[in-house]
Parts: structure tokens; sequence; C-alpha cells
């Protein structure tokens, strides 16, 4: 785990989802503002740490008093260490916040910001509990050293402007169909009604077009061989004519797509252990409203829900809390049992470290994995075929390549294209099941297309005796 090199995630941008099949988009799509990088968070860290001895239920937005003072030092790729020698593991989620793990506790905020200031130093209040879930704590950081204060770059907003309405036009689909063959493009009526608003509200108002993710991790030989020994094909819809993957659902027009993108991966992962005897539909809505690992419709990220919310809450069936796709006062019932996940994970041990041998090796042996991905619009036109964004729709028609917005699917499987060899992910949407391929698309594989193989994250069911 502690192998791999890397290239330093240098990250720029905040998270939003794709929302689609929505006549109104009312809702701005941003996860929080914080904007800090892994150079911005690697360092030593003063954690100020509040009595022990609570509950999940503790309240950390409430203002709490540090009792006791914990040290840290954050070094390259993800190891931390405390002020006793105690080695352990931390990692940056996005550029959103960061998780450190020593010594049996794990300490979770989000960087700190004000308004669209982000201050990198300082964390907001964050949880802390023993690797057991028993004993909870509130706590905030301090990076030493300077401050690193950095205000948000207005959003490019004016060139999305100017483009959006070409996005599902017929002009553009026949671009796309004219200029490429690996994909095809085909007009979906239900984006017909589509107000430039809306599309602006789509792409979630996003800023600088330079994306900075970390790059895969390079594919050592070890990777290779692990390529080798997996099946050139492969689907867990269709494993030996048996389907272990829930069905496809519709997140509408709430910034979701990480609450869906996380249910699918556990769906599909609790099919798999129990061999198909236990099916749950988890609530989405459920993450939504309840979980403060998240913001609601506003954004959110697997390796927090799929990962952290599912180990230290628990996922409930959407019986509980059906979904509306509205942010709102969480409503879940409370006497419905809670489902609960462990072993949340970037694939690759931690931000930065996946590539395309790990993703297939922890899909063919786990189950399907959660990924954060960028989505250039031309996606909103997907039919069918292996699909690439192509950087030439820019010249031909206008297409803005700085409307990217990042949105969460769920990866399933891979292929081969026979004729071509060209490789593809198999993967499941939550754009409704009238849209692409049943709802499932293809997207080049190796060449970390959209950057979808440089983020996945996998958790790992807990047999339930509930169901
Ligand atoms: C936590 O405390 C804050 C501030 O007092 C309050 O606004 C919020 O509703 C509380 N959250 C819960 C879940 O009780
Ligand atoms: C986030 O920070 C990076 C690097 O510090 C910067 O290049 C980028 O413009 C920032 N993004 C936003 C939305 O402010
Ligand atoms: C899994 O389920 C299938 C289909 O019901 C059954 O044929 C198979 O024997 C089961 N496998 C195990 C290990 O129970």
């Amino acid at each position: 785990m502690f192998g791999h090199h890397i290239m330093l995630p240098t990250l720029s941008r905040a998270t939003f989802c794709v929302l689609l099949f929505a006549g109104l988009f009312n809702n701005a799509v941003a996860d929080t503002p914080a904007n800090c990088t892994y150079e911005d968070i690697r360092g030593t860290w003063i954690f100020s740490i509040g009595s022990g001895n609570n509950d999940r239920t503790v309240n950390c937005s409430k203002s709490f008093t540090p009792v006791r003072q914990s040290k840290f030092q954050l070094t390259y790729p993800d190891v931390a260490v405390d002020e006793f020698g105690n080695q352990g593991f931390w990692t940056i989620i996005y550029n959103q916040g960061f998780e450190v793990v020593v010594a049996g506790r794990k300490y979770f905020a989000f960087s700190k910001y004000v308004g669209k200031t982000s201050y990198c130093h300082e964390t907001m209040p964050g949880w802390s509990h023993d690797v057991l879930g028993r004993d909870w704590s509130c706590y905030s950081g301090k990076k030493l050293g300077e401050a690193i204060i950095k205000e948000q770059t207005p959003a490019q907003r004016d060139n999305s402007l100017r483009f959006s309405h070409r996005v599902n036009s017929n002009e553009m689909v026949e671009a796309i169909n004219k200029i490429q063959n690996s994909w095809e493009a085909t007009h979906y009526p239900q984006f017909d009604s589509f107000s430039e608003e809306d599309f602006i509200n789509l792409a979630g108002g996003h800023s600088s077009g330079v994306h900075s993710r970390p790059k895969p991790a390079p594919l050592t030989e070890e990777h290779k061989a692990i390529m080798q020994s997996l099946p050139k094909d492969f689907d867990w819809r269709n494993v030996d004519g048996i389907n272990y993957v829930s069905p496809v659902r519709n997140q509408g027009g709430c910034g979701s797509c990480y609450a869906f993108g996380s249910m699918g991966m556990a769906e599909a992962r609790v099919r798999i252990q129990t061999n198909n005897t236990q099916t749950p539909v988890f609530s989405p809505q459920d993450i939504v409203e309840c979980s403060e690992y998240s913001q609601g419709c506003a954004g959110g990220f697997p390796y927090l829900i799929g990962g952290k919310y599912a180990e230290d809450f628990g996922l409930v069936l959407e019986k509980c809390n059906p979904y509306t796709g509205k942010n709102g006062k969480c409503q879940t019932d409370p006497k419905c049992p809670r489902h609960y996940f462990t072993g949340y994970r970037y694939i690759g041990g931690y931000y930065g470290g996946c590539n395309e041998a790990l993703m297939m090796q922890a899909i063919h042996q786990n189950g399907p994995i959660a990924i954060n991905f960028e989505v250039y619009r031309d996606l909103v036109s997907y039919k069918s075929g292996v699909y690439h964004h192509n950087p030439s729709l820019t010249a031909n028609v206008g297409f803005n390549p700085f409307e990217i917005t990042n949105h969460v699917v769920v990866a399933v499987g891979w292929g081969t294209v026979k004729t071509t060899g060209q490789k593809y992910w198999i993967v499941k949407n939550s754009w409704g099941d009238g849209w692409g391929l049943d709802g499932y698309f293809w997207i080049e594989r190796g060449n970390d297309e959209c950057s979808f193989e440089s983020l996945a994250a996998e958790s790992f069911p807990i047999l339930s005796t509930l169901s």
C-alpha cells in the first residue's frame, strides 16, 4: 500500500454533480467552498480535542471546549505519525478536507472556510472517534506554519452561458457523430425544456477549466501482472448468467449523484456478499437530509458517504426515507434498522494511489466501485459506444471545454471492443434507465479519460441479519 509512486495530487476545483432530467434546477450545485490541496494539508497539525466518551450523536457544529491537544505529522504519501511516534494513515478527500487514522482513532474534518474564503491551515470542527465507533469527541485542527488563505476565483460563467444552449442541440449531436465514431450521440427530448439558466445550474458554477487532479499511479510490473490475470471482459450484471447489480435510478434535480453512486456500490456489494439473498435498495434521501459528512443536494463524496457515513451511521432502506430529491430536515424513520459497511478506502489506498489495474482488481475481487470523474456536457447526449470527450468539439461547434462538472457513478465491470480492441469501463449512471444503454454507459479505459481512473472508492458490507 505504501509502495506506489504517485503524482502529488494538486487539486483546484470544488466538486459538482451533474443534474439531469429534471425540469428545474434551483439548487446551485457545489460542495463546501473549501479548496485545499495535498500540499496545503501536508505538514504538522495540532488537533484540539473535546471531551470524549460521547456517542455518535455528538453535535460537533456546536462549540466545544478542547480538553487536550494532539500533534500529527502528515507526510508523503499517506503516512501520519502522532506525538508518541504511532504511525497511521491519512488522506485528503478531494479538496474538501482530510482524514487521519492513528492509534485506533479516526479524525475527519472539512477544511475551514468562511464565505468563499478557504483557510487551509485550519479545519472546521470535525469528528473524532475510536475505530470501533464507541467513543466520540469533537476536534479542530490547526497547521503549524504560515496561514494558507485562498479566495475562490470567480467562476467563468460567461463562457458557459455563451455556449450552453448548444448542449443537446441537433447541431451538437450531429457534430459529435461526424467527428468520431467511437460513440453515438442522440438528442434527448427531456432536455428541450432546459433554459440557459438550467444549464448554468446544471454546470454548478464551477470556476477555472484547468482541472488538476492527481494522475493515476503509474502501472508497475506488479499492476500489469494483475491485469494479465483478470478476464478480458467482466460485468457484475452477468457473472455466469447472474446479475448482482441493483436497478438504475434517477437522481432528478438534486446534486445527489454522490449518494446514488455510493448506494449503487453498496447495494451491489450486499448482493455479492449474500449471493443475491439480500437485495436492499438504500435511501439516498437519508444521505441528503441526515448526513453531516456531505452537503445535501449541494454535493458530497463517496469516500465520506458509501464509506465513512456507512461505517459510522449505517445506511437505511429506501422505504425508511423515500427519495424526494430535496434538502430538508432529517425525516428518516428512527426505528429503521441500519446497515453498516467498513474498510472504506480510496482504491490504491489513498487519494492519488489509484489506477486501472487496481480498479479492475477491486471490482473483480470486491464488487462495483464508486467513481468520481469529470463530465463534459457532451456526455448528456450519449446513446451508445465507448464515450470519450473529443476536444475538437470546441473548434467545431464552440463547445466550451471549461464546461466540466464532477459526477459520481458506479463502475460495474469492463470490456474490450472486439473489432477495434478499444478498452472501456461499464458504468452505471443515475439519470434513469431511459438514458444511454438502459441507464449505463461505456467510457474509454486505460488512459484516465475524464479522470475516470484517479478517484475511485470502495467499502465493504458488514453482513446484516436485519433484512
Ligand atoms: C447542532 O448544533 C447546531 C448549533 O447549535 C444546530 O444548529 C444544529 O441543528 C445541531 N444539529 C443537530 C443534529 O442537533
Ligand atoms: C483552488 O486552488 C487552486 C490551487 O491553489 C487554484 O489553482 C484554483 O483556481 C482554486 N479553485 C477555485 C475554485 O478557487
Ligand atoms: C448462489 O445462488 C445460485 C442461484 O440461486 C445457486 O445456484 C448457487 O448454488 C448459490 N451459491 C452458493 C455458494 O450458495
